[in-house]
């Protein structure tokens, strides 16, 4: 039996658990119980009967905390920005998951890597650490645990999305990301639609999202900054013009700790 098949199964037998107990026996589920249930109800992508499991203990719950900037470069950084992409537009590559592999059917979008980003990146996460050493109590983590970075470009044209996600993996390099940071930039007028940012809920250990989420409509010219734990999306971009160069660019990266 693979794991789509176990989860199923698991699946099933808790739903009759459900339609067979009283109330009463929803108590005397343990904890562990109650979160695999909640998983297993994940695991079929039907979020929304997550609204189902109101016995689910969601005290824990609360908004992911941001720091969100705008008009945070200067026009001349803009323009090196901008002269970056037109020079590399050939390099931008698709983008690939954790795993290494393109999978379209999870994410869509292309991105051009650190080495054709060098003139950019020490003024460019410089004015990053200055914004979250001026911001950073509002995110309640700590700065002092940031070791190093990464950053690329990233490139949504039309029909870019990316499912939900954590960018802090569970093992490997990317289990020491802790901040998340994404600068936002596009031509204007804006030629696009699309492209939000949900920001979903999250407990303290972020074992599974909240149904409730903070929405971002990206500003160009802004910049935010999260945890990198927190479960987050990006909805489809819709770009009726089709020219890549009138999509949705954005500067991110992580701070590891
Ligand atoms: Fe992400």
């Amino acid at each position: 039996m693979n794991y789509a098949e176990r989860l199923a199964k698991q699946f099933t037998a808790y739903k009759q658990v459900i339609e067979n107990l009283s109330l009463k026996c929803y108590e005397e589920l343990t904890l562990y119980e109650l979160e695999q249930l909640a998983n297993a109800y994940r695991a079929t992508g039907q979020l929304s009967q997550l609204s189902d499991l109101d016995f689910v203990p969601r005290t824990s719950f609360s908004p992911t905390p941001y720091i969100l900037q705008n008009e945070f470069l200067s026009k001349e950084q803009i323009q090196q920005v901008w002269g970056h992409v037109e020079k590399h537009q050939e390099l931008f590559q698709n983008s690939i998951m954790l795993d290494d592999q393109v999978d379209s059917s999870y994410r869509k979008s292309k991105v051009l890597y650190e080495e054709a980003l060098k003139s950019i990146i020490p003024w460019f996460l410089n004015k990053v650490a200055q914004l979250l050493n001026n911001s950073w109590k509002s995110l309640s983590l700590e700065v002092e645990k940031i070791k190093h970075q990464e950053i690329q470009m990233t490139l949504h044209e039309q029909g870019a999305f990316f499912q939900m996600h954590q960018d802090a993996s569970h093992s490997g390099t990317a289990s020491n990301r802790y901040v998340t940071f994404v600068y936002y930039f596009y031509k204007e007028p804006k030629a696009f639609e699309g492209g939000d940012l949900i920001l979903f809920d999250m407990d303290e250990g972020s074992k599974i999202p909240g149904t409730m989420y903070t929405r971002y409509q990206p500003r160009h010219n802004s910049i935010i900054l999260f945890p990198s734990k927190a479960y987050h999306l990006v909805t489809p971009v819709n770009l009726p013009q089709k020219n890549p160069l009138n999509g949705r660019f954005t500067l991110n990266g992580w701070l590891h700790r």
